[in-house]
């Protein structure tokens, strides 16, 4: 393997100063070659240093992943540090059977699946009530995989939400929660805690505060509540009745969860039958993801680029840009799945990585980005590889015009990066306006663009419930491949564990409570913190 990584390195240095715009004249097919076409979406990975040899070698690269994959699929503990399987993908795919530990697992999921839906059209057709009436709004507090996939995914169908009003709340900062209930009826609102562990202090305190509230005018509290998590017994404590308990097994990660009970409030918002419709997507890029050969795979071909710019380019961040509003959160929603699932230093056995873990993870919608931090893009020293999505077809009819210079924008932006403009164009410019000798000089080197910046496109025809299943089950396969490739375990974080834990030992330090074995540092900020509470 680690032959290959040098083959690649080396081919990469033999590149030198290779244009990415000489590879398409060298390849007049390269447009099509380079792009690769499935279940509706096509992922253009031509405008990139990748020529064949390094396509070559990348796939090379993906030889262990079809074993690790069925590994994956079939219920086997590849979560070897949690001694988890990771069957996220049996919760899209609701037919059939999965077998963990000699059970099959499925005829639970689907009947979680079935009573979900069960309470989403309560909820909807007013059959579940609040004591004040019909449920107007609802509030998922949870934090994480408990909160970036639903809030992520109301958000982009929201063309499709015709149920109650939906809220999320997730920090532990209590703006987030006071800025939510101002407004809101308790009468009327439905809480659901979401919490895989229910243990998470931010969602727990959060929740806490929710009840609080709800009980200063509703005679019974937690009759408006409802929990999703895998620790049902712990749900009892806060006195949910068991029909409005929702489960789901260890073997479903955090960041992998919006497929289950997680994603109740997506499933309240626009319905089980357009939820099915996601999880119908998400099934699809399953098959495609188990069926398609390695050279026309879309998660492997992601993987492979995301590979060739971090590990082999040594690019370090990688900017999701969604061409699409409704995908604002889904920047946010990649950063948690793609970060805590790779961002990891030792390897499955333990021992040290030989080469980088995953990329930082940004962006933001375009047209937006544009006007904020493409200016780096372009003309900064850094390079940054560009992840564009875009849809061919908008959902407003009667703004089509919109849609069209949306595109227009997107395809230009990569069309910038990869030819950007030379020192000759930006001098005949800049002559034209008048200037000469060395002020023309100076002005036309502002105004040059040094190009050949990659980028990918992935074009979906629509943002629809079953293209969004298809694009998140897709990055979520592209996380694993690239966990698989460099030998990481991405179904663990034990990253975030040591900031929680010392954060307990904080909080007496801040109420003047004996705390010890903190760092100067910490104590002088945290009693200069007391002394300003007062
Ligand atoms: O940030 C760590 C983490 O464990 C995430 O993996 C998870 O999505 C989040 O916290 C929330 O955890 P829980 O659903 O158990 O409240």
């Amino acid at each position: 393997m680690s032959d290959i990584w040098n083959r690649l390195k080396d081919h990469r240095k033999s590149q030198g100063a290779q244009r990415i715009e000489a590879l398409f004249e060298a390849d007049p097919s390269r447009a099509s070659t380079f792009s690769t076409s499935a279940e509706g979406l096509v992922f253009d990975w031509s405008k990139t240093l990748i020529d064949a040899r390094a396509r070559d070698l990348l796939l090379e690269l993906a030889t262990p992943v079809p074993a690790r994959r069925e590994a994956m699929f079939s219920g086997e503990r590849i979560n070897e540090t949690e001694d988890r399987a990771v069957l996220h993908t049996a919760l899209r795919n609701l037919g059939g059977s999965v077998m963990v530990d000699g059970q099959d697992v499925m005829p639970e999921v689907r009947r979680t699946h079935e009573r979900m839906r069960g309470f989403a059209n309560a909820v909807r057709d007013g059959s579940f009530a609040g004591q004040g009436g019909r449920i107007t709004d609802v509030i998922n507090i949870g934090i994480g995989g408990s909160d970036l996939g639903p809030a992520m995914a109301v958000r982009a169908l929201a063309p499709w939400h015709d149920g109650p009003r939906v809220h999320f709340v997730s920090n532990v900062d209590g703006a987030d929660i006071a800025d939510t209930l101002k407004g809101l009826d308790p009468a009327t609102t439905l809480v659901i805690v979401a919490s895989k562990t229910f243990t998470t202090i931010e969602t727990m305190t959060n929740a806490r505060t929710a009840l609080d509230w709800m009980s200063k005018s509703v005679a019974q509290p937690a009759a408006q509540f409802a929990a999703l998590s895998s620790a049902v017994a712990r749900t009892a404590e806060w006195g949910i009745d068991e029909s409005r308990v929702f489960g789901f097994e260890d073997w479903v990660g955090g960041r992998y969860s919006v497929w289950g009970p997680i994603g109740l409030s997506l499933m309240i918002a626009i319905g089980p039958k357009q939820f099915d419709r996601f999880l119908a997507g998400g099934a699809a890029m399953d098959q495609h993801f188990r069926q398609a050969p390695l050279a026309e795979n879309l998660p492997v071909l992601l993987a492979l680029v995301g590979i060739w710019h971090h590990q082999i380019c040594g690019y370090g961040t990688r900017a999701v840009l969604p061409y699409d509003n409704r995908l604002a959160r889904l920047p946010a929603y990649l950063q948690q799945l793609e970060m805590e699932s790779n961002g990891k230093r030792v390897s499955m056995d333990g021992s040290d990585l030989t080469l980088p873990s995953g990329p930082v993870v940004w962006g933001e919608p375009g047209t937006n980005g544009q006007h904020a931090f493409y200016q780096l893009i372009h003309q900064g020293t850094a390079v940054v590889p560009c992840e564009f999505i875009i849809a061919a077809q908008g959902h407003e009819p009667e703004l089509a015009h919109h849609h069209l210079l949306l595109i227009a924008n997107c395809l230009a932006q990569s069309e910038a990066l990869m030819r950007g403009r030379s020192l000759d164009e930006a001098l005949e410019i800049m002559r034209a306006k008048g200037l000469t000798g060395a002020e023309l000089e100076r002005q036309a080197r502002h105004r040059v663009f040094p190009g050949n910046r990659p980028s990918t496109t992935l074009l979906i025809p629509e943002l629809s419930p079953y293209t969004l299943g298809q694009i998140v089950a897709l990055y979520e396969h592209r996380v694993f491949v690239e966990g698989v490739i460099l030998g990481i375990n991405s179904f663990d974080q034990w990253g975030v564990e040591l900031g929680k834990e010392l954060a307990l030992k904080v909080a007496p330090l801040l109420e003047g409570k004996p705390s010890p074995g903190h760092d100067p540092s910490t104590e002088h900020l945290a009693a200069l913190i007391r002394a300003a509470r007062g």
